[in-house]
């Protein structure tokens, strides 16, 4: 695997793999990888040529400068685990490459104005920010999101529709530990007693439609939860139950389809 550090190299890497009509299959992550991780690894190598992820913990999208300080990092934990997947090449940059790089800021039509728009103001403008400057030097041929973040996977589904960007967005089935937690990289935060408990999350999210809300609300305050919110919205005709809320003094969101 290419451990790549530069624009220059990445340029490079990148120009030689389309001169030779490979298609270039990007998996952008904060790092500190897990299984969900790997699932869109998984995917990129099944519909692209050529696999790349980055490795970028982007302050841009952080409104809690705490959150941004305490946010886990293994860099050789992750090229582990990258090489043993057979990604093709990590690209790791440092803030001042990807300050060097163009901008954009768009209207992102009120999806911003919604659930993490409004519990983490600016983020997904950051989002949009460093996303597009991946773009813009890996210059993919499709891009992978896990549907984990699913606003933000609508988000870049939107920032791709209007600037009308050459990449396919695909979404990836949210990956969970055996009781049920979403995984993140912001479970190692959790206690292991916190950890192994919280699985209620997700049982709260399939219970949604057959109890009472009270009664759930109920059920993740005892838990120790504080809700921030538990909303359904409806995106392009599907509708989804999310939930957001601290736990064991952890950030945490999730979300399920609803049929
Ligand atoms: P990060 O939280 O590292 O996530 C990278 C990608 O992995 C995202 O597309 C996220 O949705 C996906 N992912 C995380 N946990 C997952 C799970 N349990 N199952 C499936 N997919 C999962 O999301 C970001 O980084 C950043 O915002 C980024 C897009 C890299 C921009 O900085």
């Amino acid at each position: 695997m290419n451990v790549i550090r530069t624009l220059k190299e990445l340029h490079q890497f990148v120009i030689e793999k389309k001169q030779a009509g490979k298609e270039i299959g990007f998996v952008p992550t904060m790092g500190f990888l897990h299984e969900g991780h790997i699932s869109l690894i998984h995917l990129s190598k099944k519909y692209a040529d050529v696999t790349i992820a980055s490795i970028y913990i982007n302050p841009s999208q952080f409104n809690d400068l705490n959150d941004f300080n305490k946010y886990p990092k293994n860099e050789e934990g992750d090229l582990r685990l990258l090489r043993v997947n057979f990604c093709d090449a990590a690209f790791i940059p440092e803030r001042a490459q990807i300050d060097s790089l163009q901008k954009v800021s768009i209207d992102l039509g009120g999806l911003d104005m919604i659930m993490e728009g409004i519990c983490r103001p600016g983020h997904f403008q950051g989002v949009v920010e460093v996303v597009y400057r991946l773009f813009s030097v890996v210059m993919p041929d499709k891009a992978f999101f896990g549907e984990k973040d699913f606003q933000q996977l609508q988000i870049i589904k939107k920032m791709v529709e209007t600037l009308k960007l050459p990449v396919e967005i695909i979404g990836a089935p949210i990956l969970r530990e055996f009781n049920g937690l979403a995984m993140s990289s912001r479970n190692s935060r959790l206690s292991k007693k916190a950890r192994d408990n919280a699985g209620f999350i997700y049982e709260v999210l399939k219970s949604f439609v057959n109890t009472e809300r009270q009664i759930l609300e109920k059920r993740l305050f005892e838990s120790g939860f504080t809700l921030e919110y538990l909303e359904k919205h409806d995106f392009g005709g599907q509708r989804r139950l999310f939930i957001a809320g601290v736990y064991d003094g952890v950030r945490l969101i999730d979300n399920i389809e609803l049929n």
